[in-house]
């Protein structure tokens, strides 16, 4: 194959950054590849795989399974509509439906294209000039409907504005929000983000002080700067809540195995969308926490995962990245303290599934995003080339920094006992106004995060539901009462902090805050996000693939109207079947949904769900179906003549 000069400097460039393994190499030459020609042949995926020593079949497995490689072309502007739930409530469907009608793309042609599964089918116009595709939660709800075209992100996009949209040559992505700071926050991690004349090149963050903890950090002991983030009492800000300094003590250290540090830059949980804008407007901090990580950890190489929808986000990171290389930041002998470090940007390809640690230890080495079995695949003990690996979230070394100018204990003094610091709450849904908020741990009450920060309900309405600490989390209906050791509370009393949401039953997560109001239907909004995991799941474990993808299949058919007596139970124990009993905790994440909305919300589930027997099966084959006909039909055929095809396909 004929490759241009120009795509071979990058393709060798990108394999440099993983000298132990070329295979880790593969995501970025597929990015590479796709953005050069627009697609990939089946020609390109053996040159990658013959350039990267990899067998064919390896690259063919990566292509189908992350969403943002396409073995066909797309259109020459390609749109992508988010369709998760904040920019669903916010009109996601009617904008996609509007997208093509402008563009001149047939949806329900396309729609027959779709060969099985439940993905979403990108759509192309007949001219070639536009394709349109529904893509999961693009990190940025507070501004739904979020679209993006081509690499530019386009928020609160208007319906009636869409030929506008189709000619977008710039991101919104950075622009900043000027906006200015609500009275109780206080800002900590992102003092920098809005801020009039602030922006991503080093010299403006050292005018600022930056740089200056790193400094410090370099002369103290390892093993102090680790006790220093354990005294802080710091916890993950990735979803779990776990200690980092507990963490980062795992490793040891005299440790004789390369260590690696990984920022996990995937923010994919739908509802949160806090590290986007630190990345674009503050990289320098990230960077800065993370090389006095890796310094505390021992590790000389770092990686920054990031979403492969943050192109223009890779983009900023890859230039802070050189600016801290060029004043010693990074690279041999950091400030002439003896320490070596490097730090290099990889990108995802559109699964939720990187997001979660191992999923991304996984991706990073080549392969699809398949979670480890833990234990033996502690990243502590055996993360990245099976070596030992620490993983933090953005926020959670944006931290570091902090905790080291000013001492652990002092830190610990923000927030409260067990929930320290500062915690960004992303507000979407339903409130007049959204938008992120960085306020000390439990310091504002949901009610005045709602009422307060947000400007309450949006048009006067009335509170129904929450859900506190991104989709996973299981969701809290207005008017209910939570009995703590300390009394009894109501859902607006709660204090937005780790221990107390996790007491209420539900979770603090990643601090993505969606609110619905009471004009919301909980069947579609369940609907919505079975439809979201049943697309995530990474298919591994039986529970998780076929129970995610049930859960999806009933509320569809009880938003149909098709929902039968014992649909909501069925629900139920299809969720209950799967948390607790899968590799990763995907599974609870996809369950807890259903089993909260159906529990809360049993009265909705069961006013759609009369039908006395179900309604006919999906158009699927069943297994003595398989056996008895000799030639297969298409899903189309099945759709439209099978006698068993629901009547509405006819
Ligand atoms: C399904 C799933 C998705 C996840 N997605 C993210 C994510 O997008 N960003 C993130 O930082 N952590 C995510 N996590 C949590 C990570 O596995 C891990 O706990 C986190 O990156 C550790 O960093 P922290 O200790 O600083 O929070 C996810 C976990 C699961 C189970
Ligand atoms: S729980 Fe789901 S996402 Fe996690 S490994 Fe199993 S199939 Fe994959
Ligand atoms: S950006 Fe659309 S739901 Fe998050």
């Amino acid at each position: 194959m004929n490759v241009s000069s120009e795509l071979l400097i990058k393709i060798e460039q990108a394999i440099s950054h993983y000298a132990v393994s070329k295979r880790s190499a593969s995501l970025p030459l597929l990015h590479l590849w796709q953005e050069h020609y627009g697609w990939i042949s089946d020609e390109a995926m053996a040159w990658i795989a013959e350039k990267l020593e990899m067998s064919p079949i390896h690259v063919l497995e990566l292509v189908t399974f992350y969403p943002m490689f396409r073995r066909l072309p797309a259109g020459q502007r390609h749109i992508r509509v988010c369709r998760t739930l904040s920019c669903a409530m916010a009109g996601a469907y009617e904008l996609k439906e509007a997208v093509a009608k402008v563009a001149g793309i047939d949806l329900k042609e396309w729609a027959s294209h779709q060969h099985g599964g439940h993905g979403n089918p990108i759509a192309v116009s007949a001219d070639g000039k536009f394709s349109v595709e529904f893509v999961e939660c693009l990190a940025s709800c507070g501004s739904a409907p979020v679209a993006m075209v081509g690499e530019n992100l386009k928020e609160n996009v208007e319906i009636a504005a869409v030929a506008d949209l189709l000619q977008l040559s710039r991101s919104d992505a950075t622009l900043p929000k000027l906006r200015p700071v609500h009275p109780r926050e206080r800002r900590i991690i992102f003092k920098n983000i809005d801020r009039e004349g602030w922006t991503t090149d080093i010299e403006c963050y050292l005018n600022d002080g930056g740089y200056a903890e790193l400094g410090k950090a370099l002369k103290m002991p390892r093993a102090s700067i680790v006790q220093e983030v354990k005294a802080s009492g710091l916890r993950g800000r990735g979803g779990a809540g776990f200690p980092c300094g507990v963490k980062w003590g795992f490793i040891k250290q005299d440790e004789k195995k390369p260590v690696y540090l990984i920022c996990n830059a995937d923010e994919s949980e739908p509802g949160t969308f806090k590290d986007r804008y630190i990345i674009h407007q503050d990289p320098h901090q990230i960077l800065e926490g993370m090389i006095i990580a890796c310094f505390a950890v021992g590790a000389k190489q770092g990686y920054i995962y990031v979403r492969g929808e943050f192109s223009e986000g890779a983009e900023i990171l890859e230039k802070a990245l050189e600016e801290a290389r060029a004043r010693n930041f990074l690279g041999k002998n950091i400030l002439g303290s003896g320490f070596d470090c490097e730090i290099y940007v990889h990108r995802g390809a559109g699964a939720y599934i990187c997001g979660e640690e191992t999923g991304l230890i996984e991706s990073l080495e080549g392969k699809r995003a398949y979670p480890r079995i833990k234990p033996p695949y502690f990243p502590a003990v055996l993360g990245l080339y099976q070596c030992p690996t620490v993983v933090n979230n953005v926020e959670t070394l944006c931290n570091v920094k902090h905790i080291i100018k000013m001492g652990g204990a002092e830190y610990a003094k923000i927030g409260r006992p067990n929930n320290t610091g500062t915690r960004i709450l992303c507000v979407s849904g339903d409130v007049a106004k959204p938008g992120y908020f960085e306020v000390e741990v439990g310091s504002v009450t949901m009610g005045e995060l709602i009422n307060d920060l947000c400007g309450g309900i949006k048009d006067g309405g009335a509170l129904k539901a929450v859900i506190p600490g991104g989709s996973s989390a299981k969701v809290l209906r207005a008017g209910e009462r939570y009995a703590l050791k300390t009394g009894e509370i109501g859902l607006e009393d709660i204090p937005m902090d780790f221990d107390t949401l996790a007491a209420c039953g539900s979770m603090a997560g990643s601090g993505g805050v969606i609110v619905m109001d009471q004009t919301r239907d909980m069947v579609e909004t369940l609907n919505n996000l079975n439809t979201f995991y049943a697309h995530e799941s990474c298919g591994q474990c039986t529970p998780c693939r076929e129970g995610a993808l049930w859960m999806k299949k009933i509320t569809d058919r009880v938003l149909a109207g098709g929902g039968t007596e014992t649909d909501p139970q069925t629900l139920r124990t299809v969720a209950d079947g799967i948390a607790g009993k899968t590799i990763c905790s995907f599974g609870e994440a996809c369950s807890w949904p259903t089993q909260s909305f159906v529990d809360k919300f049993r009265e909705e589930f069961a006013s759609r769900s009369r039908k006395l027997v179900p309604p006919p099966m999906p158009p699927e084959y069943t297994s003595e179906e398989l056996i008895e006909h000799e030639t297969i039909e298409t899903i189309e055929d099945r759709r439209t003549h099978s006698p068993l095809a629901p009547a509405a396909t006819k």
